[in-house]
């Protein structure tokens, strides 16, 4: 199977250029100028358009069991969306509930997504800690490609990782060449918020964000990078929404600790207002965490995704239909949180980044595919045009229109948080190991046809990680008497 892109800009993280880009048996092959399609190709025409690596969503929730009910969105729809928005993998997470096996959640999980249409791999939650949960994490970093192990901080009676697991699980992260990635929120302080608000009669979802003020996420933001730093694991902290996060971030990055930070397309664009919003159902579809924030925010987050203290975006895809938001109708801490994305991801981007002057269009690719493929031991199978790379490539049309809506996305839910955006650049053209997935609004991919893909331990920044720690090794005094 082979498939020329004839005519087109290549861009990637670090540059841009003209050439044709040869695919065949779901890699690139050879990127040249005047390429001659090999007998049999199938020739694509995408003379001024843009040939990047496909998307990688690091952070998206298909099927998730959570909150007494399962994110809309299966591995099926929620995988031919990504394939809409010109992403070509996702980074799942496998969520134990606390006590059960963490090798029977991973099968469940392997399970649910075979039917996925691009490609994916999982991050694995540590909800719980005993010797299985210590050995099983070996075997999924040896034996199933995990090298991602996740930390809830929130959800308090739920899926919470206490300091104690946080502490056994970032040192096993350490032993293993793994990276330890968390959702930084103090699920005691959201615990007691939530309680004053309802004692207080404010069970609206306006009440969302004033359980979980900013502080609530910059003290478990400095608490898990205090942890990590002090064990020497690295640290990926997943969708930062406050400049408290960013300031700890920073901090802990000038004194040369390995951490990186993940903002969403949602927290960069959407503001708090929409808790105000008089119509309930509307307020509770944005009702997800950490809560939308103020402007200043906003503005934060996105000058540190310019100064590359952030380095990659996601969605958090975890969709709700307005139904499932109503099991919260009288008590705010029941609506089920989570919002979607992982389709418009790219545009919003290129939209309110590029657009705007904030990205160069490598920088859009660093931050939408290629620090992900690097910081998660992808790269450069993933998140890059070379040859020898997976032909996961999206090509984009830099002049194209679109308006975001819900009418026309391809999620199951019935609301859309980017509802109205009006953007100029658009996927044309998804293609997904080698085979057209997407093209011009018409899905190719059938269930199935995404793959699984194995991300080995020990990604290259491990290795001065390691130097660092022999060298730092404590010794005894040697005493003679
Ligand atoms: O509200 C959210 N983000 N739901 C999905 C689970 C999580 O915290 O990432
Ligand atoms: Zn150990
Ligand atoms: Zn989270
Ligand atoms: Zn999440």
């Amino acid at each position: 199977m082979a498939l020329l892109l004839k005519g087109g800009k290549v861009v990637t993280h670090e540059m841009t250029y003209t050439a044709d880009v040869l695919c065949e048996d779901g890699k690139i092959t050879r990127i040249a100028q005047d390429l001659s399609a090999p007998e049999g190709a199938e020739v694509i025409d995408v003379t001024g358009k843009l040939i990047m690596p496909g998307g990688i969503d690091p952070h998206t929730h298909m099927q998730l069991p959570f909150m007494g009910t399962v994110a809309a969105d299966d591995f099926a729809s929620g995988t031919a969306a990504a394939l809409a928005g010109g992403t070509t993998t996702i980074i799942d997470f496998v969520i134990p509930s606390p006590g059960q096996p963490l090798m029977e959640a991973y099968h469940q999980w392997r399970d649910w997504s075979e039917k996925s249409m691009s490609n994916y791999t999982f991050h694995v939650a540590i909800t719980w800690w005993d010797d299985s949960v210590h050995q099983d994490m070996e075997t999924l970093a040896t034996e199933y490609g995990i090298n991602s192990f996740k930390h809830f901080m929130a959800y308090k009676n739920a899926i919470m990782a206490t300091d104690d697991i946080l502490v056994s699980s970032f040192t096993r992260c350490m032993e293993l060449g793994a990276i330890a990635t968390v959702h930084a929120e103090n699920g005691e302080l959201v615990y007691h918020l939530q309680q004053q608000l309802m004692e207080k009669g404010i069970t609206g979802p306006e009440a969302h964000p004033l359980s979980r003020p900013p502080m609530v996420e910059g003290e478990a933001a400095y608490r898990a990078i205090s942890i990590s730093e002090t064990i020497g694991a690295p640290l990926y902290l997943v969708h930062c929404s406050v400049q408290e996060s960013i300031d700890a971030i920073r901090y802990a990055q000038s004194r040369g600790h390995h951490v990186y930070g993940e903002v969403l397309a949602g927290h960069l664009t959407v503001d708090d207002s929409v808790y105000q919003d008089a119509n309930w159902e509307r307020a509770a579809a944005h009702v997800m965490s950490p809560p939308f924030r103020e402007k200043k925010h906003q503005d934060a987050l996105w000058k540190a995704l310019q100064a590359g203290t952030l380095q990659t975006t996601a969605t958090d895809h975890c969709a709700f239909c307005n139904e499932q938001k109503a099991m919260g109708k009288d008590n705010f801490t029941q609506i089920p949180n989570g919002t979607a994305g992982v389709e418009e991801r790219l545009a919003v981007l290129w939209e309110k980044g590029v657009n705007s002057g904030k990205l160069t269009a490598n920088e859009f690719v660093a931050v939408t595919s290629t620090n992900a493929a690097k910081i998660f031991n992808l790269y450069p199978a993933k998140g890059a045009i070379a040859e020898g790379s997976d032909a996961d490539i999206v090509v984009w049309d830099p002049k194209g229109k679109k308006t975001i809506s819900a009418s026309t996305h391809m999620s199951k839910i019935e609301n859309n948080i980017f509802e109205g955006m009006e953007v100029t650049g658009v996927p044309t053209l998804t293609i997904c190991n080698g085979v057209v997935a997407w093209k011009e609004g018409e899905l190719l991919a059938k269930e199935g046809d995404g793959q699984y893909v194995m991300r080995p331990t020990y990604a290259p920044f491990y290795e001065s990680l390691q130097r660092r720690k022999a060298l730092a090794e404590p010794k005894p005094v040697n005493r003679k008497s």
